[in-house]
């Protein structure tokens, strides 16, 4: 499973990258609203710490407008990847974008209908929002695990990014079911390191280590 992380605060995306195990970043509007710096600044900055798929959502609604934005952002750098939300324009504008080879993520997929209209019209990467559908009292893991079944059993090609992550927990399920990617906020990553027994293995081999003979 490839981990992206879902932030676009550079301090979280240094230190995550200095553990080596990030394939990639996501943002959103959201994500890039908590940040000080001017956007295209920040994605520039992003792209010179992590060398894999960047998301950057597009804002537009009419798909030829979808279509245009897609155009300038893809060609920031070839790690770009375009977020286009699940609508009927944005489908239009992935069927376009993919054919010229443009790296779509189709964004806020709840259901598994949208999921297979996003592979269908050529998506790079289908991202299920886990946490929120948890938030209104459904099922988020059940939803991905038959987004993979349903991949699975006609060979979709697109990726499954388990996004909107919000314990530890839900990176083993998603692991668990075989989601293709995992995109986890900066907090979840340092509790996935965390275990209580090793910080207490370690103190007791540190003090051991003091009565050693040397
Ligand atoms: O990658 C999707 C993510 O940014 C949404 O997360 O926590 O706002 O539901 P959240």
């Amino acid at each position: 499973m490839k981990l992206f992380i879902d932030t676009a605060n550079l301090d979280e995306i240094r230190e995550i990258s200095s553990w080596g195990v990030l394939d990639g970043v996501t943002t959103n509007p959201t994500i890039l609203s908590r940040e000080k710096m001017d956007y295209r600044t920040l994605i520039d900055a992003i792209l010179k710490l992590v060398d894999g798929p960047i998301s950057v959502e597009a804002v537009n609604e009419k798909a030829e407008k979808i279509i245009e934005e897609a155009r300038i952002l893809s060609k920031i750098s070839e790690n770009i990847v375009v977020k286009i939300p699940i609508t009927p324009e944005g489908l239009a504008a992935t069927k376009v974008l993919s054919k010229e080879g443009v790296k779509i993520n189709m964004t806020l997929v709840f259901s598994v209908n949208q999921s297979i209209l996003a592979a269908k019209a050529g998506a790079t990467y289908a991202s299920p929002f886990l946490g929120r559908l948890d938030d209104i009292g459904s099922d988020g893991m059940t939803l991905l695990s038959d987004i993979v079944t349903v991949y699975q059993n006609y060979g979709f090609k697109t990726q499954i990014i388990a996004a909107s992550i919000r314990s530890p927990q839900h990176v083993v399920d998603a692991a668990l079911i075989g989601a293709d990617v995992c995109t986890i906020p900066y907090k979840v990553f340092t509790q996935m390191v965390r275990h209580p027994l090793t910080d207490k293995g370690i103190e007791r081999f540190l003090n051991d280590w003091k009565k050693v003979k040397k």
